[in-house]
């Protein structure tokens, strides 16, 4: 059994972990922590996880993490930074669902984050958790960080176009929209009900984090140089994410040629679902499950191609990913314990 340690077991990706691991065939879940509720049960916090966790939050420095095989950080960025390079050298695996370790420029790193980075000596060993586009790395990682939410819908979207040189790179736009629970279970006025329900707006339209990281990794992609805009929105509902991405089509090709392109390219990525050219996936269609499912579309068959992509923001746009990771990292089937279907209605 693999032993799993969660720092930050109180947010939400820390109890989706929590989810997804007590049904996990070979983990055995061995610490939990939160700075605030050192000693509480855990399914006194969460009683949907009754019966499944037996184990009381402790706070991180009871916790003897170096115990653990595996670490997952589901906390704010800074976090795992610091603890890092110790359980590394004690022997430990860590999954980072931060930033810490996504952006391999140390200077655009801190740009972005306000922090300084200070293991910069890891950043270029940490493997980029998308394992449909970084499988080998993440299978030999001890450090793996995982892809933020917004940038695992994009990744996956425009890669195919990118790769067979399809689209324009220096002109991509991004029109995506997320589940409040993105933000995060602390208190903020932004994501009270009577600010977020019945309610739509963008945020970060002049710059958001995921930015960086994403035309990072798009630009690994293609030798032209990737321009993307990217506009994140906020929608009255709890997860879900949907990411509108276009394209201008610069090669003269048919609607089946793309959409063989993206079939084949996905075959063997047991939680992209390439959907039927033209349909419109719904974000509900991924509901509590690991999938991400896309679309093709081509309006009046001009030189503007159109990906949908939705997802869990909280499943394969977090802690799912992540489990997926551990799998890779552990030598286990990609798929195990990530079977479940989304929930509908
Ligand atoms: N929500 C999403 O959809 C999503 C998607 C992709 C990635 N992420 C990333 O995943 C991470 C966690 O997100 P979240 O939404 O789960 O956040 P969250 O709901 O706000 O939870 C944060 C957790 O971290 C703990 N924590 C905060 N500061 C800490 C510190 N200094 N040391 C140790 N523990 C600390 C908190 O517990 P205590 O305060 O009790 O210690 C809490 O359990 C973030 O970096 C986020 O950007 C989130």
């Amino acid at each position: 059994m693999i032993k799993v340690g969660i720092v930050g077991g109180t947010g939400y990706t820390g109890v989706e972990l929590l989810r997804l691991l007590a049904v996990h065939p070979d983990v055995q879940l061995t610490a939990i922590t939160s700075r605030k509720e050192d000693g509480l049960p855990v399914a006194d916090m969460f009683p949907s996880l009754r019966g499944r966790v037996n184990l009381a939050f402790s706070s991180p420095d009871k916790a003897d993490l170096s115990k653990c095989d595996v670490v997952f950080f589901a906390t704010p960025h800074g976090v795992a930074m610091a603890q890092a390079p110790a359980l590394l050298a004690a022997g430990v695996k860590v999954i980072d669902l931060a930033a810490d370790f996504r952006i391999k420029d140390k200077a655009v790193f801190e740009k972005w984050y306000k922090i300084e980075h200070t293991c910069p000596g890891l950043l270029d060993e940490a493997a980029y958790g998308l394992a449909e586009l970084n499988r080998d790395a993440i299978k030999g990682a001890r450090l793996v960080a995982n892809p933020g939410c917004y940038p695992t819908t994009m990744q996956l979207g425009y890669y195919p176009l990118l790769k067979a040189g399809l689209i324009d790179a220096g002109s991509l736009i991004a029109d995506c929209k997320s589940g409040v629970s993105g933000a995060g279970r602390k208190a903020e006025i932004a994501t009270l009900f009577s600010e977020s329900s019945d309610n739509f707006k963008a945020y970060g339209v002049a710059g958001h984090r995921h930015t960086p990281e994403t035309s990072a990794q798009l630009q690994k992609f293609t030798a032209d140089k990737v321009g993307l805009v990217f506009t994140p929105h906020l929608v009255p509902m709890i997860r879900g994410m949907h990411s509108t991405l276009y394209g201008r089509l610069t090669k003269d090709v048919s609607n089946e040629e793309l959409q063989a392109l993206f079939e084949a390219q996905y075959l063997d990525s047991p939680f992209v679902d390439v959907m039927p050219f033209g349909s419109h996936p719904e974000t509900r269609s991924t509901r509590g499950s690991n999938m991400l499912r896309l679309a093709l579309h081509r309006p009046d068959n001009g030189n503007t191609v159109i990906v949908l992509v939705v997802q869990d923001n909280l499943v394969k746009g977090a802690s799912g990913q992540a489990v997926q990771c551990m799998n890779l990292m552990f030598g286990l089937e990609e798929t195990t314990g990530l079977t479940q279907i989304a929930l509908l209605p």
